[in-house]
């Protein structure tokens, strides 16, 4: 019997949440439906009880809830201009899909869900760095979708006494992030062009500026929140981050030390939904979580461009 599901374990995040867990020994659940998840993400996590599943199905939700104490939940459909295309399909793989999963988790008796919030929440306040008793202003569908989700956990905690807690990632990163789509990340889709000699194209004048949060720190965060006494964290959100922000030409210029480009980056339309700068204030999580990022940037993107040099 899995003690822990991951939802999303066969997508970026999802499956390096479950690669931390089986390499600390533990009994666990993955769940996916490859919308935007890989079977190859699955490789080396063979460990894992894996389900091929759509949680917008309530039976799946609830067979894959059984049995498990604590779930990790990141199963979305990612990316802000995915969701300016097709609203619908945000909202059903983020809203829909998390409040099945709520309903069946409280039914099987899960005591806690971690969820993958999102920075996008803040929208484009200009008030920075970004801290928790903002307001939250969304601007994109997928914002909206993001934020209701931790509005449900919220709620769940609250009339059903879950310790639910959200982690508002800050632009993730690292070794298993899909450079594929034009949907993907800035920096995977920048790490495969580069290392392949190709032009990537910053959309805008390139001086927007991210909190880019290396992959390892996000899974740290998760697992010291799924650790994390009740009290403190059960119904609260926080953001998940470095608490330092590059812009996008900084990161381009870096990125060719790193990768042996070349070339110059090809500037494009700024993006609809877009925001100007995103930079977190980490001390809530610092304080209810003892959470500190272990990875710069830095050390972060060297790494990452070594994992898809050696992918490609
Ligand atoms: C947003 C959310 C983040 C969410 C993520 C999901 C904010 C601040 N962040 O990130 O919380 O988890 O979506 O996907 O809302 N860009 C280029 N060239 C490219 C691709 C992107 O210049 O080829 C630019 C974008 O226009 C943007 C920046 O890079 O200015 C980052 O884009 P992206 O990686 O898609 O993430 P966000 O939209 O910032």
């Amino acid at each position: 019997m899995a003690k822990y599901l991951v939802t999303g374990a066969a997508g970026f995040i999802g499956r390096s949440i479950a690669a931390a867990l089986l390499a600390r020994g533990e009994s666990v659940r993955g769940v996916d439906h490859f919308l935007t998840g890989k079977r190859e993400n699955l490789v080396g996590l063979e460990a894992m009880e894996f389900v091929e599943g759509d949680l917008t199905d309530p039976v799946v939700c609830a067979h894959v809830c059984s049995g498990v104490e604590i779930v990790f939940h990141e199963a979305a459909l990612a990316s802000v201009p995915r969701s300016v295309a097709d609203p619908i399909a945000t909202n059903r793989n983020c809203v829909d899909a998390t409040l099945n999963l709520l309903v069946a988790a409280r039914e099987a008796g899960v005591r806690r869900v971690v969820y993958a919030g999102s920075s996008s929440v803040y929208g484009e306040t200009p008030t920075l760095p970004k801290h928790e008793e903002m307001l939250p202003a969304p601007i994109t569908p997928y914002a909206v979708a993001k934020l209701a989700g931790e509005h449900y956990l919220a709620a769940f905690s609250r009339v059903y006494g879950m310790e639910n807690v959200t982690l508002r990632y800050f632009n993730v990163f690292g070794p298993h992030q899909d450079p594929a789509s034009h949907y993907s990340g800035v920096l995977a889709i920048f790490c495969r062009k580069m290392l392949a000699g190709e032009q990537p194209t910053i959309h805008g004048d390139g001086a927007q500026s991210r909190d880019f949060t290396y992959i390892d720190n996000v899974v740290a965060a998760n697992l010291l929140a799924a650790a994390a006494p009740g009290e403190k964290v059960a119904g609260r959100f926080m953001n998940v981050a470095t608490g330092s922000a590059i812009s996008l030409n900084q990161t381009f210029d870096l990125l060719c030390g790193l990768t042996n480009y070349k070339g110059k980056p090809a500037y494009g339309e700024p993006r609809s939904g877009d925001i100007k700068h995103s930079l977190a204030d980490i001390r809530l999580a610092k304080e209810l979580l003892g959470y500190a990022p272990q990875v710069d940037f830095a050390e972060g993107l060297r790494r990452t461009v070594e994992w898809y040099r050696n992918a490609q």
